[in-house]
């Protein structure tokens, strides 16, 4: 939610700073913005819509600009809607500021400001920062924050600007992701390091609370009493090109053929001579046999990937597994205690309610253990275990690699925990394990099977609502098709449990209503192959997803998408690609935007 970005250096910045923006666009395109230093003033130049719709264009009307230190934003907005008068850098000539996060006590503070003769201009709640600034502002920018920082509560993390301090920036965050990144004579700060990776791979994390400032010499940090903090310089090990299309028509398109290749990263280095091996992150044999229950907690596709880990662990490990929603799980009073173990799911680590539910998780006393895409996120420092997915950088706001690795890791997991509860015998641990391994191959020829994807989505393109039905496993995989469809092709589905529909949902078949059976667990088919014919006697066009060689009823599955065979308990992994190509080239046939959908936003970092 909402991209900030820094630079002080020897370079022109206007175009690093919108370079790097549009590396970040992903969180939030509603508006965007760069303020810079030019001479003795600071010059904001801000506008409505996505980057190059707005702000690039307004740059090419605005007399040019030479600066070497600036900031800049892209917006996704909660508090007030999008408008250039909204937009950020948000700021008075005098101090600026950019945001991302959430002040909750803006309206005391705004009323403060105001009795102190403060006018607001916009509707953001970012402006009582700016002009609480302002109001500290007596020519120490350190005290100045210091002393809003006191003042504030939410979650934050701001690039500051004061027109006295010429190409300086001030950094600091609570909450909301930001770093802080070096090169010689160069410096920048960044909501993530994908926005940087061009000019650097080298950067600091900035802690809560900590003040970064940037300026020609250099960067320090301290403390808010103004006392030096020494940090730890970081090396990221992505590489730039991994945040970049690289021939794809979209992010999206290419992040579903890297998944082999992700699934590879993430399984590989988890597996010692043939076994699962969790020793990296300190979660023993004797933990796993000490904890009671599991919960899984994620939002999103996250939580979906843990549904499919629920299902894994309690068929093979036979242990009480919930999986929550992480803003259900936060506010439910939740029985957690210390002999459970809590296992966070989040691609991003900065997902606001998935964070909150990790914190509340610990203060009840459970182990929590993160499975985070990025590393050194807030997630990913807060749980007391963290072992990282290795995706590289996801950028398509529709989730697909991520989740994808996130389903592999919970294979592995179930394996290790059903073996270490003596649930599992050490042959079939391997042989399954080795079956994991193998499957990035099997998830490659799916992805090679795109005219089936397109065909399907010519036939669901003018559907105004759909279903996709599955049980077991196969529903988790339905909930996660749904999911994509809805959020990139903005048609309307919903996902149900296939022996469920004649509860009520059933009315909604028609013969306009496409309905996508998934049924790839051999003990289930003929019981969702039942379901399918009721939904064919309404009249719905049926499209079945299943294994290669499964004979259907061609009198009530119009059209059969094939997967190539690979041990059912592993058919999720290869389910999930026919589902996402589905959504991916529905989208495109509708016209949208598939890496931009409307409203979202990829790292949701408010409740
Ligand atoms: C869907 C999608 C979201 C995320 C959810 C959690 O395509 O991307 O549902 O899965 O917002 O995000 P993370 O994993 O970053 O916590």
């Amino acid at each position: 939610m909402c991209g900030i970005v820094g630079y002080v250096g020897r370079e022109e910045c206007t175009q690093i700073l919108v370079d790097s923006l549009r590396r970040l666009e992903y969180r939030g395109y509603d508006s965007a913005g760069i303020a810079v230093f030019e001479e003795d003033k600071i010059k904001t130049v801000k506008a409505k819509g996505k980057i190059n719709d707005g702000l690039v264009k307004k740059l090419k009307e605005t007399e040019h600009l030479f600066a070497t230190a600036g900031i800049g934003h892209t917006r996704w907005a909660t508090h007030g809607e999008p408008s250039d008068i909204n937009s950020h850098p948000i700021g008075n000539g005098r101090v600026s500021i950019v945001h991302n996060g959430i002040i909750e006590n803006y309206r005391e503070l705004k009323s403060f400001l105001i009795s102190k003769g403060y006018g607001f201009e916009s509707e953001t709640d970012t402006e009582t920062v700016a002009k609480l600034l302002d109001y500290y502002y007596d020519g120490n920018p350190l005290e100045a924050i210091s002393k809003a920082m006191n003042d504030i509560e939410g979650a934050y993390a701001l690039g500051i600007i004061f027109r006295e301090h010429r190409n300086k920036i001030f950094a600091i965050r609570k909450e909301s992701p930001l770093i802080v990144g070096k090169k010689d004579g160069e410096s920048f700060i960044a909501s993530d390091v994908t926005a940087i990776l061009e000019y650097t791979h080298d950067y600091y994390l900035l802690e809560h609370n900590a003040i970064a400032i940037l300026d020609e010499n250099g960067i320090k940090f301290c403390d808010v009493r103004g006392d030096e903090i020494q940090k730890e310089l970081q090396t990221a090990t992505w590489d730039a090109s991994a945040a970049q299309k690289g021939g794809y028509k979209h992010f999206m398109l290419k992040e579903i053929h890297e998944q082999p290749t992700a699934i590879r990263n993430t399984v590989s280095p988890r597996v010692k001579d043939g076994l699962p091996d969790f020793s990296e992150c300190g979660l023993t044999e004797e933990k796993i046999k000490s904890y009671r229950n599991i919960y899984i907690v994620g939002c999103g596709s996250a939580m979906h990937a843990g549904l499919v880990g629920k299902a894994l662990i309690e068929r093979l490990a036979r242990m009480p597994v919930s999986v929550d929603i992480a803003s259900e799980f936060r506010y439910c009073e939740p029985l957690v205690t210390k002999d459970d173990l809590v296992v966070i799911i989040s691609q991003s680590g900065e997902t606001a309610d998935t964070l909150a539910a990790l914190k509340l998780s610990k203060r009840l006393g459970a182990d929590t253990f993160a499975i985070v895409n990025v590393v050194g996120s807030s997630i990913a420092r807060e749980a007391d275990m963290v072992m990282y997915t290795n995706a590289g950088p996801e950028i398509s706001v529709c989730s697909t690699k991520a989740y994808a690795v996130q389903v592999a890791f919970m294979y592995l997991f179930a394996f290790e925990i059903a073996f270490a509860r003596g649930k599992l015998d050490e042959t079939r641990c391997r042989e399954l394990t080795e079956k994991l391994l193998e499957i990035p191959d099997a998830i490659k020829k799916c992805i090679e099977n795109e005219a089936a994807y397109q065909f399907v989505a010519s036939k669901i393109m003018n559907a105004d609502s759909l279903l996709y039905i599955g049980r077991g496993l196969d529903y988790s995989l339905s909930m996660e098709g749904s999911l994509k469809l809805k959020e990139i092709s903005y048609i309307h589905s919903e996902a149900y449990a296939a022996g469920e529909l004649k509860h009520g949902t059933i009315s909604l078949v028609t013969k306009d209503t496409p309905v996508i059976a998934i049924a790839t667990q051999s003990a289930l088919f003929e019981k969702t192959a039942s379901n399918v014919k009721e939904v064919k006697s309404r009249g719905a066009k049926v499209i079945m997803i299943c294994a290669e060689g499964t004979e259907v009823d061609s009198s009530s599955v119009d059209y059969k998408v094939e997967l190539p065979a690979v041990d059912e308990l592993l058919m999720p992994l290869t389910t999930v690609v026919p589902l996402q190509m589905i959504a991916y080239y529905t989208a495109v046939l509708r016209g949208n935007d598939v890496d931009m959908p409307r409203n979202l936003a990829k790292s949701v970092t408010v409740e």
